[in-house]
């Protein structure tokens, strides 16, 4: 059924209706649609709006509704144009024509950013609590590998040695912003809209307040027209959902060249892998090379929301609708990635041994041989310069650093005495490596488990936000 068609002398055109229609994706608001129904009765009955009996009546069938559609019992028909109408529908048929008095006060323009303020932080809750967990398993993974070492990369040629716990932490840290800007955007999502009706308000004596209150929301909308025309909550979610797949990005992109036979440094478990249909030996990193793919859509999504409200006029537009559909689809895609890569990175093992023999190649240990100059005195250009040539030398005859001689280093500077060798091994690279947030193993460590102990505060909060969230839709 649709809400509206007083003032129409014909019925809309079929394939009108086909563009129209929106429940067959946005029947998922049902359950933040009913209970935000619930507090505009409440708004309604207390205003003296709807006498108590009426209220009661309405209640209980809404009540109703919601075994229902919770069931499967009722669900939209051929007919309903989007989910508001089909619940309208739904209360109807309980209540004959009292199911129409909840319409009073209020216009599906609020009605429907309620809703959607409600699912978005509902299911932005959910993929916080999936990103504490992926941190856990980065975090827990990094701790078992703190003390082994690893070529480090710029333009992947090697660079410096480091912790192979260090490069693996690293992620979290990046997941952790994440989760700040969850937080941060909750704050600026946690508005009601409701009250606002189609644009101007109500000259009904409801209280948006109260409204808000009820629905768990921390304040209440300050400007109609803002109200009913505001989507910057679902722009910045999705936002927020693209950095997130940017990130799980670069960890596809990390396993994927770490599994390749040419580094073969990571055994990603055979639970995360898929094989091919032509090819028996293959063992391939889907996972990883999904959560690399998936991003491209979660950008997409933001694009096009940016894209819909760019230069749209005040107050709502049916535009609007097209908020919908991306925004699902990019809480769907990383409800279903941020497990996936959970799992893998928590089951794949690295080679150990592989990864230390690599870690002095390529010279890396070349600024080690300039900081040691430094710390006697040199300027750090000249000390540049003589490690360069010391890297030269090992080049001319297929050495690495440590293979030099004394006479060779003292030629190249003399400050170069046997003192360097100290440095020349990774192990003592990685062991100078102390200060702030660097790669020396102890320092690793500790950042490893300062990370633990903020992921599980940011763990009980955000339990304790999803069961308030809970009660709230319970009640
Ligand atoms: N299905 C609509 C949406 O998603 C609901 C609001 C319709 N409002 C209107 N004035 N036609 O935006």
């Amino acid at each position: 059924m649709t809400l509206w068609g007083g003032r129409f002398s014909q019925g809309t055109a079929d394939t009108v209706f086909a563009l129209s229609r929106s429940v067959h994706f946005d029947w998922r608001l049902a359950p933040y649609d009913i209970r935000s129904s619930l507090a505009h009765l409440g708004a309604l009955e207390s205003s003296g709006v709807l006498e108590k009996s009426d209220a009661t009546a309405i209640k209980t069938a809404l009540h109703g509704l919601a075994s229902e559609v919770e069931s499967g019992a009722f669900s939209p028909n051929d007919h309903d144009e989007d989910v508001h109408s089909a619940l309208e529908r739904g209360l109807n048929e309980k209540l004959g024509a009292l199911g129409g008095a909840l319409r009073a006060g209020r216009s599906r323009n609020d009605q429907v950013t309620t809703d959607l303020r409600l699912f978005s932080i509902d299911h932005m809750l959910e993929i916080a609590r999936q990103i504490t967990l992926l941190q856990i398993a980065i975090l827990e993974k990094a701790e078992e590998y703190v003390n082994d070492s690893a070529p480090g990369f710029t333009h992947i040629q090697h660079a410096q040695p480091v912790s192979f716990g260090h490069e693996l932490a690293k992620h979290a840290h990046a997941f952790a912003r994440d989760l700040d800007r969850i937080n941060d955007w909750l704050a600026r999502t946690s508005v009601s809209s409701l009250g606002a009706g189609a644009l101007a308000g109500s000259s009904l004596p409801l209280d948006p307040a109260a409204t808000a209150s009820d629905l768990g929301f921390t304040s209440v909308f300050a400007n109609s027209i803002d109200a009913v025309s505001d989507r910057d909550y679902v722009a910045e979610a999705l936002f927020i959902l693209s950095l997130v797949g940017v990130h799980l990005s670069r960890i596809g992109e990390e396993w994927t060249l770490w599994a390749s036979t040419e580094f073969a440094w990571a055994r990603v478990s055979d639970a995360y892998s898929t094989g091919s249909s032509i090819m028996p030996q293959k063992k391939n990193p889907d996972m990883a090379e999904l959560a690399r793919g998936k991003s491209g859509r979660l950008i997409g999504n933001l694009v096009s929301v940016l894209t819909m409200l760019k230069g749209l006029p005040f107050a709502y537009n049916r535009d609007l609708q097209e908020d919908k559909e991306p925004l699902f689809d990019s809480v769907d895609t990383l409800l279903l990635v941020l497990p996936a890569v959970t799992g893998m990175i928590a089951t794949t093992d690295f080679d150990r041994e592989k990864m230390s023999l690599a870690a002095p190649m390529g010279y890396s240990l070349a600024t080690e041989i300039a900081d040691y100059l430094v710390l006697k005195k040199i300027a750090f250009a000249q000390a540049h310069e003589a490690a360069g040539k010391c890297v030269a030398l090992c080049e001319e005859n297929g050495r690495q650093l440590h293979q030099l001689t004394d006479i060779e280093l003292a030629s190249i500077h003399p400050a170069l005495d046997p003192g360097v060798r100290l440095v020349l091994t990774v192990h003592g690279a990685l062991n100078s490596r102390t200060t702030h947030g660097g790669t020396a193993p102890a320092l690793v460590a500790a950042q490893i488990s300062q990370a633990l102990k903020i992921n599980s505060g940011t763990m009980a909060a955000i339990t304790n936000a999803q069961e308030r969230f809970l009660e709230m839709m319970s009640a």
